[in-house]
């Protein structure tokens, strides 16, 4: 999915964060935003996620604006892991399937396994509590329940800069 943004503008609290931004996010691309801290990078991946609504300006998303599509359609497209991992409460498992069973979409536990293989976490974190986990483990299940929906458009938040 090729996601473009035109004059967007994103106010937080009054503040313009994102001022007349004209983008193009190339679909089967790495696209990697850089900026200084507090510069409105989470502020943009939100808003192209859905997750915020722009102020003014248009997102296009493989060419149809954000304001002829539904947001919940929108979010079940794009893949979030956010600077913070946020687990639930309630198991890995848990923490996995919820997302799935919101839009009644069956992935069989072959697949949740194989996803878990892929960013080295054990099946046996399957029953683990997410308070258990290291960070660094919490973020990794992150990852796998963003990759299970099977998104179009996978996003990774920021990071720090080392
Ligand atoms: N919920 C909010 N309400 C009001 N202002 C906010 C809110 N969230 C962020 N801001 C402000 O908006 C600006 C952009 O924040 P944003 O989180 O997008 O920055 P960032 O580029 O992702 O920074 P970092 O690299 O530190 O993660 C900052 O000045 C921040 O203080
Ligand atoms: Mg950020």
């Amino acid at each position: 999915m090729e996601i473009k943004c035109d004059r967007l503008r994103i106010n937080y609290g009054g503040n313009a964060v994102i001022n007349e931004l004209s983008a193009a996010f190339p679909s089967r691309a790495v696209n990697i935003v850089i900026g200084s801290s507090g510069s409105g990078k989470s502020a943009l991946l939100r808003t192209i996620a859905a997750l915020n609504d722009p102020t003014d300006g248009t997102i296009y998303y493989d060419s149809k604006p954000h304001c002829e599509l539904q947001s919940r359609f929108i979010r079940s497209k794009i893949g979030m892991i956010f600077q913070r991992p946020t687990l639930f409460e309630g198991t890995v498992y848990n923490n996995l399937t919820f997302g799935l069973e919101q839009q009644n979409m069956r992935i069989d536990d072959k697949e949740i396994e194989l996803t878990l293989k892929r960013v080295g976490i054990p099946t046996s974190y399957l029953s683990k509590k997410g308070n258990e986990l290291s960070i660094g483990e919490q973020q990794r299940i992150c990852i796998v329940r963003s990759l299970l929906p099977r998104p179009i458009y996978f996003s990774l938040t920021n990071r720090p800069q080392p």
